[in-house]
């Protein structure tokens, strides 16, 4: 940490100057999420925090499409990015074009887009979900046949839990969990027995049927901080076990991890960087966002 102090020091001074606040998702490192963030949290968690935040800027600490969610929210604050490649394989997997095309495959099913998506295709669909709330949204839906995007991984696992609905997809994965196989799971309890499995719904279906409990990365951290199991696999970003090893000392947070090369590229330099010279500005075409609002607001009004 001494390394790093320098570095949290000058943000922090920035971020009053500046009367900026900054967002952290679960999966930063330990400094980012610890050090200068004044929220951690999951994707719903951030969006939903970006709308009652009372600051002029807000720095996202994440991924793109967090940061133009939060524009998209917040049209009237200044939203930075401070590496504007840190992208999604998930995100890149979809244009609106595809949305169009699936509406197409099935006529009338309404669109329940994850929130990893360009806010081109937020536009597009009739409703975001996150992996917090994908059930309780799919589930909510007026039909019986319901489109779901871009992860088909999210919403095999959807269609597990809501089996009312006839639930059909994209063909997108997250290239973090998608690496995991359920034979991984198995070999690892026979040899670590007692260690809980926990895995994020954008696992394979097959993988999250092997583990303890899935849910969201905040879901998780609830998880474990109910729980605190003796030893603790979390199938997922491997900064979710840095960030919360040290406020769970009981629970032994046993590896391997998988690391997402995209939430890897926010470094405090660049948020240094991006604060001092107000560079990596976010912008959404103002109709865009208009529409693209709609639909992550439905969400919001759905999860409350
Ligand atoms: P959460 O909404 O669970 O934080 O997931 C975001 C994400 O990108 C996971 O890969
Ligand atoms: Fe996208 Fe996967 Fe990285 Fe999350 S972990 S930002 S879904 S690539």
């Amino acid at each position: 940490w001494a390394i790093y102090a320098p570095y949290i020091k000058a943000i922090n001074d920035l971020k009053a100057e500046r009367n900026a606040v900054i967002l952290g998702h679960n999966y930063m490192t330990p400094e980012i999420y610890h050090g200068i963030s004044d929220f951690g949290g999951d994707s719903l968690q951030l969006a939903i925090k970006a709308t009652e935040v009372e600051a002029d800027v807000i720095v996202q600490c994440g991924v793109h499409f967090m940061a133009e969610t939060s524009k998209i929210l917040s049209p009237e604050k200044t939203v930075l990015m401070p590496d504007m490649e840190a992208g999604c394989s998930l995100a890149e997997s979809i244009t609106a074009e595809g949305i169009e095309e699936m509406r197409r495959r099935y006529p009338g099913a309404p669109v329940v887009s994850y929130v990893n998506t360009t806010a081109e295709v937020k536009a597009a669909s009739d409703i975001c979900c996150t992996s917090s709330n994908a059930a309780q949204i799919v589930a909510a839906m007026d039909s019986d046949t319901v489109i779901m995007t871009p992860d088909q991984y999210l919403a095999q696992n959807v269609a597990r839990d809501v089996p009312q609905k006839n639930v059909v997809w994209w063909e997108g994965s997250c290239i973090v969990h998608e690496q995991y196989r359920p034979q991984d799971l198995r070999d690892f309890r026979e040899w670590n027995p007692g260690t809980r499995l926990i895995a994020h719904p954008e696992c394979p279906p097959e993988v999250v049927a092997e583990a303890d409990f899935s849910g969201s990365t905040s879901g998780i951290i609830k998880y474990v901080t109910d729980e605190k199991p003796e030893k603790a696999l979390l199938i997922t970003e491997c900064s979710m076990a840095s960030n919360i090893a040290d406020a769970l000392p009981e629970v032994d947070f046993v590896g391997p991890c998988n690391m997402c090369p995209y939430m890897k590229k926010i470094t405090l330099e660049k948020v240094l960087f991006a604060l001092d010279t107000m560079t990596g500005q976010i912008e959404v075409n103002t109709e865009v966002a208009a529409k693209a609002r709609l639909s992550v607001q439905r969400m919001i009004d759905l999860s409350r």
